[in-house]
């Protein structure tokens, strides 16, 4: 049996710069590399953790997503990413079993990934990332 993996987790900050700074004096390791994922308004610092990445955000526009949740909640966990096979399967699936999605179609995440996004209603209060890998 396969088990599914954690992809990574994505925390929101406020300044990219100085949240790497930390994460790199936390971790004893430095940045892994960055990326502008433009459809999202976002700025993003991965590193590598094995088998999966930490991922640090920082919004280019208030108005994002991920500026939103900055101005409502501050700094913080943003949300967790599982890797599924095939997005458009596991998004049926998901639905079908009565969970809420956030959107319909699947967006283009980071490092080329498709990725979609379970409501925090639907999952037990925390924003859930489905990442489909590159092919
Ligand atoms: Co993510």
């Amino acid at each position: 049996m396969t088990h599914t993996r954690l992809e990574h987790v994505a925390i929101a900050v406020e300044d990219l710069d100085a949240a790497v700074s930390v994460y790199s004096a936390i971790l004893g390791q430095p940045d892994s590399g960055r990326e502008f994922v433009e459809p999202e308004q976002v700025r993003i610092a991965f590193f590598d953790l094995g088998d999966s990445r930490l991922e640090l955000l920082e919004p280019t526009a208030e108005d994002s997503p991920v500026g939103r949740f900055l101005r409502r909640r501050g700094p913080g966990l943003h949300h967790i990413a599982l890797e599924v096979p095939d997005i458009e399967s596991a998004l049926e699936r998901l639905r079908g079993a009565g969970l809420e999605t956030v959107g319909e179609a699947p967006r283009r995440g980071a490092s080329g990934r498709r990725v979609a996004f379970l409501h925090p209603r639907s999952s037990g209060g925390v924003l859930l990332e489905l990442s489909e890998p590159a092919r």
